[in-house]
């Protein structure tokens, strides 16, 4: 299935939703009506039964350079505070949708990502890069702090030193440069990267579903947590994930124990 008539486009192949910014010509950047489509497609794809992995890349050279400066910038400003906050919701809104999402999510960088591009970029679980793609903090090269939660993503995800050079420089990295410092997982040549993607996809695909989501929610949460507070929380996520996949973890125990058919320590039991 395929719907490319828009700003998103995506198609579903093997377990896999293929979800591409869809505006190559402005290099993918975030429009108001771009950030409305998104949060719908993943509306749309969140709990379909053929859908086991979202992989969200970029149509064209770009992953995505950012917000719009026309259209998410100077055009809703120009309507007003309302209308800034509306746009605000909207694309905030879909990148948290995107952080607490019910199937694992992958970004695949193919080109540039600038920005408001790092809003979605944290928001996947797993991001690869190809060598080639460019990321930057370019904010300051146009004369605004790094928002919308950029500048969170940085300090969150790479060293202080990295971060500060890279809010204040306004240079752009390699995807090489990006897996250095930790922005992606890693990063591969632009060639190669839909196979490495889907090959980690597949390995995903595997997995217990319901232990997944609850796994990617553990590690976002506990990072903010105490340690006592973190082991209370992951007795209770696990307990709560119990309810909804009674059998899965017991027949992940008989597999090894009772068939000997796997080993947990070298991959997944047989769903
Ligand atoms: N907002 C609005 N329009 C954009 C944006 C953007 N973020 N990025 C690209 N475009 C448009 C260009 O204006 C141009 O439009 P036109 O064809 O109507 O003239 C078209 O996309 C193609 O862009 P080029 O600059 O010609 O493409 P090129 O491949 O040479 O360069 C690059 C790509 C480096 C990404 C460049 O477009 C660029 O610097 N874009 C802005 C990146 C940026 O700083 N984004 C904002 C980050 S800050 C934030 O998101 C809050």
């Amino acid at each position: 299935m395929m719907s490319t008539a828009d700003t998103v486009a995506f198609d579903v192949v093997d377990g896999i939703a293929w979800v591409r910014f869809n505006r190559p010509e402005k290099r993918n950047c975030m429009s108001p009506t771009l950030n409305r489509r998104m949060m719908e497609v993943l509306d749309e794809l969140e709990f379909r039964e053929d859908v086991g992995v979202l992989v969200l890349s970029g149509e064209g050279t770009a992953w995505s350079a950012g917000m719009d400066l026309k259209e998410y910038f100077r055009e809703t400003e120009e309507k007003g505070l309302g209308a800034t906050r509306q746009a605000q919701r909207e694309s905030y809104g879909w990148w948290r949708r995107l952080r607490w999402y019910q199937k694992p999510t992958i970004a695949m960088v193919n080109g540039w990502c600038f920005g408001g591009g790092y809003g979605p970029l944290y928001s996947c679980d797993l991001a690869i890069a190809a060598e080639e793609a460019k990321f930057g903090l370019s904010e300051i090269n146009w004369g605004i702090l790094p928002g919308g939660g950029a500048t969170k993503v940085v300090v969150d995800l790479i060293p202080m030193r990295d971060a500060m050079y890279h809010a204040m420089t306004g240079e752009a990295i390699d995807g090489k440069k990006a897996a250095e410092w930790r922005l992606v997982n890693e990063a591969v040549p632009l060639a190669q990267l839909k196979d490495r993607v889907t090959e980690i996809a597949k390995v995903l695909l595997e997995k217990n579903p319901v232990a997944l989501k609850a796994t990617k929610d553990a590690v976002r949460r506990v990072k903010e947590m105490t340690y006592d507070n973190a082991e209370d929380f992951l007795v209770r996520a696990q307990e709560a994930a119990n309810s909804f996949d009674n059998n899965g973890r017991k027949e992940g125990i008989r597999q090894f124990i009772d068939e000997k058919s796997y080993k947990p320590g070298l991959g997944a039991y047989k769903r």
